[in-house]
């Protein structure tokens, strides 16, 4: 195999995508997210990266509650719009319907099949990013996404980021069994 090297520029990956939201001065923000992760799960603690300057933060900031809200690819036009838009420019509170749980200030997506409310635990300031740390205290799941017990990704249907070539797919076919394919493997072969 023949490696290209690319510099120190971002490495093309696949990343689903989130909408951050808070409420800011008491209506609701969300922007658009690929950079998050889970980082722990006793607590539940979820990270997202941001800019300095999101107004989600300020939000965040002030209530100490925000949501992950996780849409389907369908989509991906508003999730887009609220991506490319600051609220600090325009209103963007009615793009989504909100809805709010226990923590009564994390307004949460009504239109994504899963949501998260998450009280904040401590912000990570970066050189050029700040690294947002909470712990998620209820998930909701749209009835119509459980398969059985559980809730299916695939009818979940996540709208994904193709960081090269900025474009939004949706996932592909299923490869294998997690935490089992290892299992197969033979040294040497
Ligand atoms: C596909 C996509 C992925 C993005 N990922 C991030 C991200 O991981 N972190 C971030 O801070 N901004 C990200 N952004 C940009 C913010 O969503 C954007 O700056 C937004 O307008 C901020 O809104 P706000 O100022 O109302 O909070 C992304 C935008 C798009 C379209």
């Amino acid at each position: 195999m023949t490696k290209n090297p690319r510099g120190s520029r971002m490495p093309p990956l696949a990343l689903p995508i989130c909408l951050l939201g808070a409420n800011v001065d008491g209506n609701p923000n969300y922007c658009t997210i690929a950079w998050f992760t889970m980082i722990d799960d006793e607590p539940p603690t979820i990270g997202l990266v941001t800019g300095k300057d999101r107004k989600t933060k300020d939000g965040i900031v002030e209530n100490r509650t925000f949501s992950v809200s996780v849409p389907s690819a369908d989509m991906a036009v508003p999730v887009d719009y609220v991506g490319i838009t600051s609220g600090r420019k325009e209103d963007k509170s009615t793009v989504f319907r909100s809805f709010y749980g226990k923590l009564k200030t994390a307004p949460m997506v009504e239109e994504c099949p899963v949501t998260m409310e998450c009280e904040l635990r401590r912000i990570v300031e970066l050189e050029g990013t700040d690294l947002i740390i909470g712990e998620i205290v209820e998930v909701y799941v749209e009835e119509s996404v459980y398969h059985g017990d559980e809730p299916d990704p695939l009818v979940l249907d996540p709208l994904m980021y193709l960081s090269s070539g900025a474009a939004y797919h949706r996932l592909g076919e299923r490869v294998d069994d997690a935490f089992k394919a290892g299992k197969k493997y033979r040294r040497g072969t």
